[in-house]
């Protein structure tokens, strides 16, 4: 039986432009769903917006529009990125569709079925800007009065008469499912955070409001909404035809999800109230949630009045998609805050990608253009130093990236195939290969098929990360479409000698860009 594996990216709300941030999430979820089916898994990746809620609301009056017209809008915009960032979504979601309204009414039944919903009155403080509710004692008070989350959110009292769902009789069954599933939450510092705020006690939560109609009304509450949180988090099960029932063949294919990827802000949603829902209407907790960083620009927070937010169509113009892709899962230790700065950018994608991949197939590649006929070379008795790094690429690499890559640690698993880059770059400089050319032609041919044979590998394996770049390599190799999935990432699918190969083109351009300035800093 195929293994399936579902991966979700948080569904973005639709009160802004797309930046650095959303694309962020979306473009780890991607290496993650490529890397899984490249390895033989039954992949559902999905991504999509979150459209209701008074931030949205409030956001389609202040552009003037119509909110099922203003989030058709907005949600486009991030429809684009699949194309601009090269995603590979088997679905994009949206909160205002027919099947997520359906799904959301069947799991509030299940609740108010299982009674852990019932009606009450709400006073409290909320933040718009979070759509979250905080207690009196989260909060500071400003001079002039406001009151702050510990977000920086400028919280509003409320009272309305609401739906409640009754977290507070979960806290023990939460502890208890943290205790047996230690990786449900990632990473550690992240988990634990979460059990000392479940440890503290928790308040039944409110899970409708009244005082707007732009969301998914509360089945047989007139005048009731279901709060945005509730309503976001459902997504996950829609996608997978919730909406149809629990006997749905996706339903019961793709849940529990393995992998719900977050942003740090957004963990205690997905790691407390989606398990607490879950449980209460019957179903599976998702196996791992897992809370990532967030960028600061340059030192300093990204917000449209620094101006500086960082888009990404221009980063795109300017590094292009592949590099922009590597540099932000390469640069920092998933699960920590990172700083993206332009001269580190170029940096990292001219040393690694032009200098060090691009750089060792370029070379390799025109050597055999120049001196092999144009083909794949022969080889010959095979040196323990050849052995070495063939063994490095077709055997260790794939575990050991795959390790990491199961920890969602996208840092390690770059630096595990960069050791291959780099003792491939090692190995052609050590060997020399243009120096044999009229010594032992022979001998240049077999060293000239070990790195040809290493650049297979590498190009195989970078496809989740750089699919294009790593496309055009495999072209460059004359690997058919059939053989470029991770089966055939070993010595038995190696290059056939004599194998006809295309002119070779490089790959990954350099940034001559502002080089200079970075490197006096
Ligand atoms: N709509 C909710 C999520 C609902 S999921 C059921 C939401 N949307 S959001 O658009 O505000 O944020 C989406 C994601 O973007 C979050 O995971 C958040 O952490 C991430 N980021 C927003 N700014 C970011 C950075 N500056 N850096 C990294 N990620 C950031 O929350």
């Amino acid at each position: 039986m195929t293994r399936r594996y579902y991966i979700t990216t948080p569904i973005y709300y639709v009160n802004d432009k797309p930046h650095l941030g959303h694309v962020y999430t979306t473009v780890a979820c991607d290496a993650l769903a490529r890397f899984k089916r490249l390895d033989g898994f039954d992949v559902k990746f999905l991504t999509g917006t979150d459209e209701h809620g008074i931030k949205v609301k409030q956001a389609a009056e202040k552009a003037g529009m119509d909110p099922q017209a203003f989030t058709d809008q907005v949600s486009q915009t991030f429809r684009d990125l699949i194309k601009t960032m090269n995603y590979s979504n088997d679905d994009f979601i949206r909160t205002t569709e027919d099947r997520h309204e359906k799904a959301c009414q069947i799991l509030w039944k299940k609740l108010v079925a299982a009674g852990d919903i019932y009606l009450g009155k709400y006073s409290g403080w909320y933040a718009i800007r979070d759509e979250a509710y905080y207690g009196e004692e989260e909060l500071t008070t400003t001079p002039d009065g406001k009151k702050i989350a510990p977000s920086g959110a400028e919280c509003a009292w409320v009272e309305e008469e609401s739906y409640f769902f009754r977290l507070s009789a979960w806290q023990d069954r939460l502890l208890a499912f943290y205790e047996k599933n230690p990786d449900s939450i990632m990473p550690e510092t992240r988990r634990n955070e979460v059990i000392s705020f479940v440890k503290s006690g928790l308040r039944d939560l409110s899970v409708s409001r009244t005082n707007f109609d732009w969301g998914v009304p509360v089945p047989d509450a007139p005048g009731h909404v279901m709060y945005v949180w509730i309503d976001a988090l459902t997504n996950y099960i829609t996608a997978i035809g919730y909406g149809d029932g629990e006997d749905s063949a996706e339903f019961k294919k793709f849940w529990p999800a393995d992998l719900h990827m977050v942003g740090k802000d957004i963990l205690r949603f997905h790691t407390v109230y989606w398990p607490a829902f879950l449980m209460a209407a019957g179903l599976e907790p998702p196996k791992r949630v897992f809370a990532h960083g967030w960028w600061t620009i340059e030192g300093q927070k990204m917000s449209k009045s620094l101006g500086n937010v960082i888009s990404p169509d221009g980063l795109v113009a300017r590094y292009g998609v592949d590099a922009s892709r590597y540099f932000m899962l390469r640069e920092v230790p998933f699960g920590n805050d990172g700083d993206f700065s332009h001269a580190q950018a170029i940096l990292r994608i001219n040393n690694d990608l032009a200098n060090g991949l691009g750089n060792l197939a370029q070379r390799t590649l025109s050597m055999i253009a120049k001196n092999c006929g144009e083909a794949v070379p022969a080889f010959g008795t095979l040196t323990p130093e050849d052995k070495q790094l063939l063994e490095m690429a077709q055997v260790k690499m794939l575990a050991a990236v795959r390790t990491e890559l199961d920890r969602q640690r996208f840092h390690k698993a770059l630096e595990e195939i960069w050791n291959v880059v780099n003792a491939a770059n090692g190995y052609i400089d050590a060997q020399a290969p243009w120096g044999l050319k009229k010594t032992d032609p022979a001998r240049m041919e077999t060293v000239l098929y070990v790195l040809a044979e290493t650049i297979r590998c590498l190009a195989l394996i970078v496809q989740p990360f750089v699919p294009d770049s790593a496309a055009k390599m495999l072209d460059q190799l004359s690997i058919p479409a059939h053989n470029r999935d991770f089966s055939s990432l070993d010595a038995a699918h190696a290059l056939q000698s004599g194998t006809k190969l295309p002119p070779p083109q490089g790959v990954f351009p350099r940034i001559v860009e502002d080089e200079q300035k970075a490197a006096n800093g």
